[in-house]
């Protein structure tokens, strides 16, 4: 009898032990479901908020109006497109980063979209659910178990995070000859556009395994010297990296910076010889989890900071740190050097956060284009309203990242119905003294868009009749008829009447940022010529 039992319980464990990831599958399902988080609707899944499910190839699509030839190469956009529906809670940043691109040539057009190949993506599609923890149900005491499970997984061998955990779902930057694929929670994923628009992964971009923290979504490229700058930050001290990746793909610096607290840090500054940081008081939290609160959160009482280090500095000691008001931004549009003075422009949060809520139609305090302005002699830092207009995702050209720049364009929001709606596009005037009216574009009844990336007309900078001489490219979504065209604009007109409209043969969903790659930009991708390769 001792025996039978003894073989019943070793049998037992074997099977827990061969289904332990199923049984941790279980207790989230059961700690999501306690928490209420599983079946309650979520807004990032809805409406065009919600996954395609098709990864699709497909060209000669319809054109209306005609593709300028400075549009030849690819537009690339990232975005989140979860592979599996969540457990229970689900934020916006959390789905699985796809791409969808347009390949375009000789006034001809392709589409494609893809998953990006992260480990992630790989480990969850073949377990056939979703295996990595969310952002969207770190909150209160079942978030504190959520993490747990998780890290239970790692310890059990059920999920791998050596080649990292992130979604690579945010954007897309195109640097020492590599189309980048980034989320600021991992490392880059290097991804490729082909002739006839497919698109695949690559590899994970560790430059030589230096980096010591994830690398953000928003690096910024000097035009003048071709380096990569970026920012990481993490969980655990110093809980902010400086890194500086050389125009050949080598770090060439990597600097701690010192801060208060761990914070989300989305977007950072270059100006021509400083590097400018962002600590907004949008901090990570893990202990407030246990009473109940958000793991990230914005803390009113705690005053923004603005760091700005010279860019040649090797130390951290040559920061200077400026105070402000709490405030928020997720993006930057530009910054410059002028006289002694910094300026900075960035669509900001000036009348509280909520971070949980941004862009679910629950946060009524949109962005505005405001300017901080630091003065390097006094040590103060101002600031202004420079357009009244409720905007996101500034653009400006490649070519004036840090240098002084007289336009931004910008994704206009209202509330509809109790609902964010980007529903047009808007010229903002940088230099402008006074609050300025901004041209604008509507994207049309029914419909919305997204960040507008701005293409030169020409890649001779000789040969443009200013900054704004060029187009910009999005996705246009239209719910009454449930599709995507990839539309491109005027920049120097803003006429309303696009260019070029181009049918898409599926819905492209909301998504973050994009890149074009021009024709020199797109051959570089590959060691060998491909001009007798399939194209479309
Ligand atoms: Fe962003």
């Amino acid at each position: 009898m001792a025996v039978l039992m003894v073989l019943i319980l070793l049998g037992v464990a074997i099977a827990a032990w061969a289904c332990k990831g199923f049984v941790i599958f279980c207790l989230e399902v059961a700690v999501s479901t306690a928490a209420g988080k599983r079946g309650k609707r979520n807004p990032w899944l809805e409406s065009n908020y919600a996954p395609v499910r098709q990864e699709l190839l497909e060209a000669d699509l319809p054109v209306e109006g005609t593709l300028p030839a400075a549009l030849d190469g690819a537009y690339v956009r990232n975005g989140p497109n979860p592979l599996h529906q969540p457990i229970g809670g689900h934020h916006w940043f959390d789905g699985d980063g796809m791409l969808h691109a347009v390949r375009i040539k000789d006034g001809k057009a392709a589409y494609s979209n893809a998953y990006v190949q992260t480990s992630k993506y790989k480990q969850e599609k073949k377990a056939g659910r979703p295996l990595f923890f969310t952002l969207g149900a770190m909150e209160g005491v079942s978030g504190v178990l959520i993490y747990m499970l998780q890290q239970l997984k790692e310890k059990l061998g059920v999920v791998h995070t050596k080649e990292g955990d992130g979604p690579a779902n945010t954007s897309v930057v195109f640097h020492n000859k590599q189309l980048l694929a980034l989320v600021e929670t991992d490392l880059p994923q290097v991804v490729r556009v082909n002739n006839d628009a497919h698109i695949e992964t690559l590899e994970r971009q560790t430059y030589g395994g230096q980096l010591r923290s994830p690398f953000t979504a928003h690096p910024k490229i000097d035009p003048k010297t071709g380096e990569l700058h970026g920012i990481g930050y993490s969980f655990s001290k110093p809980w902010m990296h400086y890194y500086v990746i050389g125009s050949g793909g080598t770090l060439k610096l990597d600097i701690d910076i010192e801060l208060p607290a761990p914070v989300m840090m989305h977007d950072f500054a270059i100006t021509e010889d400083y590097a400018v940081f962002l600590d907004f008081p949008l901090t990570i939290n893990q202990e407030g989890l246990i009473k109940g609160k958000p793991l990230v959160r914005f803390d009113e009482g705690r005053a923004s900071r603005f760091g700005v280090l010279p860019k040649s500095s090797e130390v951290p000691e040559k920061i200077r740190w400026f105070e402000m008001p709490a405030m928020f931004a997720f993006h930057v549009a530009n910054a410059w050097q002028e006289g002694n003075s910094i300026r900075l422009f960035a669509c900001m949060y000036t009348e509280g956060f909520d971070f949980a809520n941004v862009a679910a139609g629950k946060d009524r305090s949109l962005p505005r284009m405001v300017e901080v302005r630091l003065d390097l002699d006094s040590g103060k830092a101002t600031s202004r309203i420079v357009s009244e207009v409720h905007c996101e995702f500034p653009t400006i050209p490649d070519s004036l990242v840090g240098r002084k720049t007289k336009y931004t364009y910008v994704v206009m929001y209202e509330i509809v119905d109790g609902e964010e709606r980007p529903h047009g596009l808007a010229k903002i005037d940088l230099t402008a003294s006074s609050p300025a009216a901004a041209a604008t574009i509507s994207f049309g009844r029914s419909r919305s868009g997204g960040e507008a990336v701005f293409i030169p007309s020409s890649t001779n900078p000789a040969e443009l009749k200013g900054e704004d001489d060029g187009y910009l490219a999005t996705y246009v979504y239209d719910k009454a008829s449930d599709s995507s065209d990839f539309v491109v604009y005027d920049a120097r007109s803003f006429s309303p009447e696009p260019v070029a409209r181009v049918k898409l043969p599926q819905r492209v969903p909301h998504g973050f940022h994009g890149k074009h790659i021009n024709v020199a930009q797109f051959q570089a991708q590959f060691p060998f010529d491909i001009h007798f390769l399939p194209d479309i």
